[in-house]
């Protein structure tokens, strides 16, 4: 199967069909990871589809992927979460394709707000800091209590509340409009390193005397 038969869209409600098959493979993932995640409902991930919230990926007329995105703090802050791909589908770059969607969806839809994620996974990591997100302490996340609520299904959730709701096994990633994105020039881990040596070679120099 190729990747170029896969559409990568913004769900319409027709798509709410799809919600049952969406938390079957969010769990069964989970499962097999054997890391925490927050249960949805088929309900919930309905009303994210109906609600122009969700990017579905589809193959055909067969569901490949998923994510969604909500807001809270009245818009504050929106979350992008849920996202999955199909195990046959893995490592063909969907899931890079289904996050800058989702990206974009969120962009359009509330463009000031500060956008998060939470996530145990190392691919989400890579591609949330390829998009712009910046890795944060969860002081820096939304205070809203219902997004809290929603850890209350993750086998972790016990982790997250001894800490009072400030750390848990997840790393928080936030983007904020409001930082330019800064490029780094291909040249500035050199420069850094030389940086680094000499200093060494100084401090060596001088313990030596
Ligand atoms: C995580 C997941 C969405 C990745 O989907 P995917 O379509 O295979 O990912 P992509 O092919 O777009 O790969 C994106 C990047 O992640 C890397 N990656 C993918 N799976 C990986 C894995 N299991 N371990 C380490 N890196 C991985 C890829 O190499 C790629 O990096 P690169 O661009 O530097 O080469 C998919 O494995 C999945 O659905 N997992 C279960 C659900 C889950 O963990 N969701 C995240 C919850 S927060």
């Amino acid at each position: 199967m190729g990747k170029s038969s896969i559409n990568i869209v913004f769900a319409q409600p027709e798509h709410a069909i799809y919600a049952e098959q969406i938390c079957q493979l969010i769990y069964e993932s989970a499962l097999q990871r054997g890391t925490g995640i927050a249960r949805r409902s088929p309900e919930y991930i309905s009303a994210k589809i109906t609600g122009g919230k969700a990017v579905v990926a589809l193959d055909g007329d067969k569901l490949v992927g998923f994510s969604y995105i909500e807001c809270w703090e009245h818009g504050d802050y929106v979350a992008t979460s849920g996202l999955i791909v199909d195990p046959d589908y893995r490592h063909l770059g969907l899931a890079s394709e289904i996050k800058k969607r989702t990206f974009e969806l969120a962009r359009l839809r509330f463009p000031f707000a500060k956008l998060f994620s939470i996530t145990t996974s190392l691919p989400v990591m890579k591609l949330n800091t390829r998009l712009g997100y910046k890795p944060v302490t969860f002081s820096e996340l939304t205070n809203d209590d219902e997004f809290w609520r929603g850890c209350e299904g993750c086998c972790n959730y016990d982790i997250l509340q001894r800490n009072n709701r400030t750390m848990c096994l997840c790393t928080g990633m936030l983007y904020d409009p409001k930082t330019p994105l800064v490029k780094q020039p291909w040249w500035e881990p050199y420069v850094i390193a030389v940086k680094r040596k000499i200093k060494k070679i100084f401090r060596l120099s001088k313990s030596k005397k």
